[in-house]
């Protein structure tokens, strides 16, 4: 993973974006523009380039390529700055089937992955509400600062598969066959509920700073682990796999594992849906997400770039001043932006701020 800086960024037939050159600053980016010009579509295409994916879920090329697109090909080109200050280009062209990228205007096989969070203001809602939201949550975040995480993760669900596979045949005559794949989960599922627990302990302190930093109040934020493996070794976790196998030869599929965790979000002990109202909700998850990048630097002694997507709706003028306040304090470069004329009077005011424009998917740079 490479710890770039974003300086310049031209994309042809992306959604209703315009080929015109966007040039941002090191620090904070503003994007400005009513609704349905574009903006979210920038933060999109500058995820695209560092991920090769779009942060939407169940987004893929067809629904990217402009519906006005004469090729059915998507055409990147952007200026990056690097960690130790050098400047180089990667361009691409994207289609349905393959893709093909460019260091310096040279071919390069594989493009490197470049570190970016997106924060948009559906997230804190589904991360309250939804158990397979906060499951990706930590899968994603999680597997983007530990390849030990990624990888492990990889291989369980493989065999997870398999398993499955096997066990929806009738008769069962592959029991033999299941209980080998057995003894890998509960050697997979060992390492991922350790990482996993490493991760929610290591939040923790980070999440309590955020919330104190940015909303001026203490709180303690804990993310908690669910998981029936916590604490058990690799043996009784096998031992678990034993015990319940005639139970999914019966379902015909696996009905429990580390697939299956949940986490419970705690705002002062309190499970945090239950307990907070939605602008403490939102406060919670946007104090989790920069205690994550404020673990990601802890880690990597680098910053992502951080994508921040309109999330003013239920903060007050009060806590989004001091959430610009701590953007402005830190040096991670930030594209954020806002349809919210009072929100955006707040942003025009940073000093030294690089301001964009979108209309109809044109930009101006200001
Ligand atoms: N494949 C596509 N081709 C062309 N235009 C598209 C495509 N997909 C979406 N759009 C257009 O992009 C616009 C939406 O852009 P975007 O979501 O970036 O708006 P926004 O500025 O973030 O608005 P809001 O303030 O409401 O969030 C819409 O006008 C939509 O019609
Ligand atoms: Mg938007």
């Amino acid at each position: 993973m490479e710890f770039y800086k974003l300086e310049k960024l031209q994309v042809e037939n992306f959604r209703n974006l315009s080929s015109d050159t966007i040039e941002f600053s090191q620090a904070i980016n503003c994007i400005f523009g009513e609704n349905g010009n574009g903006k979210t579509n920038i933060l999109e295409a500058i995820f695209f380039l560092c991920n090769k994916k779009s942060f939407r879920k169940n987004t893929s090329f067809p629904q990217i390529l402009s519906v006005e697109s004469e090729k059915p090909e998507i055409l990147f080109n952007s200026a990056w700055l690097t960690d130790n200050n050098q400047r180089l280009s990667i361009s691409g062209k994207v289609s349905s089937v393959t893709s093909s990228w460019n260091l310096n205007s040279r071919p390069i096989k594989s493009k490197p992955k470049l570190a970016s969070v997106f924060i948009n203001p559906f997230d804190s809602y589904g991360f309250h509400t939804t158990p397979s939201f906060r499951r990706n949550w930590v899968d994603q975040h999680l597997s983007l600062i530990s390849k030990e995480y990624k990888d492990v993760l990889s291989r369980y669900n493989q065999s997870l598969k398999f398993r499955n596979q096997l066990l929806s045949k009738k008769p069962s005559s592959y029991l033999q066959q299941v209980e080998a794949i057995d003894d890998q989960l509960a050697y997979y599922s060992k390492i991922v509920t350790d990482l996993r627990m490493e991760f929610v302990e290591q939040l923790g302190p980070y999440c309590k700073m955020t919330f104190k930093i940015i909303f001026e109040q203490v709180h303690d934020l804990q993310l908690q682990l669910q998981s029936e493996f916590i604490g058990s070794t690799q043996e009784e976790i096998r031992e678990f796999y034993r015990q319940n196998l005639k139970k999914d030869d019966i379902n015909g599929r696996t009905t429990y594992g580390i697939h299956l965790d949940d986490y419970l979000f705690l705002f002062d002990g309190f499970n945090s849906f239950e307990f907070c109202s939605l602008g403490q909700q939102k406060m919670s998850y946007l104090s989790l997400i920069f205690a994550y990048i404020e673990l990601f630097r802890y880690k990597f002694s680098s910053y992502p770039i951080v994508l921040i997507d309109d999330v003013s709706g239920e903060l007050d003028s009060r806590r989004w001043k001091n959430l610009i306040e701590y953007l402005e304090a830190k040096n991670f470069q930030v594209i954020i932006t806002t349809a919210n004329e009072n929100f955006k009077q707040e942003l025009e005011k940073i000093k030294n701020s690089n301001k964009i424009y979108v209309d109809g998917g044109s930009i101006g740079n200001l």
